[in-house]
This record gives C-alpha cells, sequence and structure tokens, in this order.
C-alpha cells in the first residue's frame, strides 16, 4: 500500500508529489491552471494565444443570456467558438427562464462547459441583479444553476466570489446550496463585490470553499508567478486556480505555472523580443480574424500590456495609441525593438 495524503488534487508520498487530473462532471480536464473568463480580453483571438501554451481549461468572456435570446448579432458572434477544447462559455443573467433558454442557445456551439457568471462587479449588471448580486439571493441563484443545469447536457458550474461586502461573506454555503442545485465545479475569486479588484484575494475563504462543496473548487486571486501558484494549489485544497489579470500582456504565465505545478520547474520568464514579437502575432491574427478596423483599437490595450515594464517605453506606447494601420503598429514595434537591443548591447 502507498503510503501519502491528499492535499486537494495533490497526493503526497514522502516528498514526492503527484498531480491528480480535475475532472469536473466526468470530463477530465489534463492540468490545474486554468484561463479566467476576462470580458474585453478572453476573445477568440486570446484564446487562440493561450491555447498554445496548454492551459487545462479557457474561458469565453461573460455573454448576457438576454441578448443570446433576443439574437443580438454582436453577443451571437462570441458563440462563434474556436476547435480547441475544453472550453467554458460563460454566460450572465438573473432570470432562471432566460438563462435556460441562452443555455440551449450556447449548447450548439458545443462547449465543454456552461459556466454562470456569480462574480461580476459592475454596477450596470448588479443593477439588474445579476454577477455577484446573486450572492444576495442565493434562492434565486440556486434557481438559475437547477433551471440551467436542466437545459444544458454539458456540466454547469459557477464562478462566484467571497461574498457581497465583507458583512456578508457567505462563499462556503453559498457554495454548497449552487452544488445541491447541479453546479459540478465552483471557481472562487477570494475578493467581495466591495472590493472590486483593490486588496488581496483571500485565499483562506477559497479553501472553506473547498472543505465544504464535494465538486472541484479552482481558487482564484491574485496569481502572478509559477511558485505562487503551486503554492496556491497546495495549500487551499483546491482541484484547481485560475489566472486573470496575471496573463494580460503575459500569456506565457499560464503556460509557466503549468509546468511548474507538474513538473516543480519552468521555462524563464519571456525576454522583450519574445513579447513584441507575441504583441505582433496578436496583432496579425486579431486583423485576420476582426478586419483591420476593428483589431486596431482592440489591441491597443493589449500592446500596452505587453510592453508593461519595458525600458523607456511610454513614448512608442503612446504613439501606438494613435496609429490606424497594423503595417504602422509593427513598424513602430520593430523600431522600439532595434532601439532596445542598442540599449542592451
Ligand atoms: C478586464 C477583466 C475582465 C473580467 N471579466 C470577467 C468576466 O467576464 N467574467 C468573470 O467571471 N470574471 C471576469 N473578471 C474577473 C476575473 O475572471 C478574475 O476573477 C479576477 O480578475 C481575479 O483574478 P486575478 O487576480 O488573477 O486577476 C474580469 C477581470 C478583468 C481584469
Amino acid at each position: 500500500m502507498t503510503c501519502g495524503k491528499w492535499v486537494g488534487s495533490l497526493f503526497f508520498v514522502l516528498d514526492v508529489v503527484y498531480i491528480s487530473s480535475l475532472v469536473i462532471g466526468g470530463v477530465v480536464i489534463e492540468n490545474p491552471v486554468i484561463l479566467a473568463p476576462m470580458a474585453g480580453v478572453t476573445d477568440r483571438v486570446f484564446r487562440q494565444i493561450i491555447y498554445e501554451l496548454h492551459p487545462g481549461l479557457a474561458y469565453t468572456e461573460m455573454i448576457s443570456a438576454m441578448a443570446l435570446v433576443y439574437a443580438n448579432k454582436r453577443t451571437f458572434n462570441m458563440l462563434n467558438l474556436e476547435p480547441y477544447r475544453p472550453l467554458s462559455v460563460q454566460i450572465f443573467g438573473s432570470d432562471p427562464e432566460v438563462m435556460a433558454k441562452a443555455a440551449r442557445i450556447v449548447e450548439k456551439a458545443q462547449p465543454t462547459f456552461i459556466d454562470i457568471n456569480m462574480g461580476c462587479p459592475t454596477p450596470k449588471i448588479v443593477k439588474n441583479g445579476e454577477g455577484s448580486a446573486l450572492m444576495k439571493t442565493p434562492d434565486l441563484a440556486a434557481k438559475i444553476v437547477e433551471a440551467v443545469a436542466q437545459a444544458a447536457t454539458v456540466p454547469v458550474t459557477v464562478k462566484i466570489r467571497a461574498g457581497w461586502d465583507e458583512d456578508s461573506i457567505n462563499a462556503p454555503k453559498f457554495a454548497q446550496k449552487m452544488v445541491e442545485a447541479g453546479a459540478q465545479a465552483v471557481t472562487v475569486h477570494g475578493r467581495t463585490r466591495s472590493q472590486f479588484y483593490s486588496g488581496e484575494a483571500d485565499w483562506d475563504i477559497i479553501g472553506e470553499v473547498a472543505q465544504a462543496v464535494d465538486v472541484p473548487v479552482i481558487g482564484n486571486g491574485d496569481i502572478s508567478t509559477p511558485l505562487l501558484a503551486e503554492k496556491r494549489l497546495a495549500e487551499s485544497g483546491c482541484a484547481g486556480v485560475m489566472i486573470g489579470r496575471g496573463a494580460l500582456g503575459n500569456p506565457w504565465l499560464v503556460a509557466r505555472c503549468r509546468q511548474y505545478v507538474t513538473d516543480r520547474s519552468c521555462d524563464p520568464e519571456p525576454t522583450y523580443e519574445e513579447r513584441i514579437k507575441m504583441a505582433c502575432r496578436h496583432l496579425d491574427r486579431a486583423v485576420a480574424y476582426l478586419g483591420e478596423a476593428v483589431a486596431v483599437p482592440q489591441m491597443r490595450k493589449h500592446i500596452a500590456w505587453y510592453l508593461k515594464g519595458m525600458p523607456k517605453v511610454s513614448e512608442v506606447k503612446s504613439r501606438v495609441q494613435t496609429l490606424q494601420s497594423p503595417t504602422e503598429v509593427k513598424r513602430e514595434l520593430e523600431l522600439y525593438l532595434e532601439e532596445l537591443r542598442s540599449l542592451t548591447g
């Protein structure tokens, strides 16, 4: 018999650590490092880049259930999914019937999972009782999960926060209720709605959720290094870790975290040259998929993220914000790369 103990998804035998795969509703996820859903960021083009770095799972941006049901064209385009899997489509809304109808529409795009957003803090979302506002109405949230789980044939998951505010932290109880209603995995962002994205994520509350439910829990908040990904996974009892802002301009973080949690070693951080080349490649793909007129303005924020922290970068960043053609943008980035090479000898 092998002696050891499970901590989350890790089995410790003496000093050796084995990573188990993460299984959600019978679907095996090959590694526990997951790309977060991010509106305005995790579109098909960005996900294509991320998939080359082999995340365990990626998510779409959040998609309005109401807009799907009313056949909004722009929203429907978000369901034009790439072939890579596993992929979770995230929907938001507060009406169980509308959410169920949206789930049936989403299923036609053949995602691996449907995720329900119960964490978005934006005022225009919470004022409709959607996103993180659902953490104040657990009965309604449970009805939504039930309705979506009944409508869908793929596993349904939820993404929640620690609670609405520091006086109403309810993630463990709330998660239990969502699981009873049919959720097959729970992602917890360890902040309250009142915190938005400020302060530090509370990984103790994430650990409490992992203890409270018998489905996989994915911990989320402030994972910025491979070491931290490994530490959070080992200490929280979570079956997976989700990376959001750390991957902005730095998709390699997903690969480096995956390597580190599985092998205890990882590639070095990308060089300035690799980051600039990736920015150009990302731009090319965006242009190919969206066309120049849409892609160039959309890519400005991504390019600023790729360039973040580089020396003497402010001028090139502001020039890129004004350029309209991808050729000009790439020329600007190439010139900057030459300048960097001369700076570093
Ligand atoms: C630009 C941006 C957009 C986001 N959009 C979504 C979203 O569509 N759905 C969602 O559940 N969370 C969304 N989030 C929250 C992230 O998924 C994640 O929970 C949060 O950023 C904390 O993780 P991090 O500290 O690794 O960034 C968004 C966050 C950012 C920064």
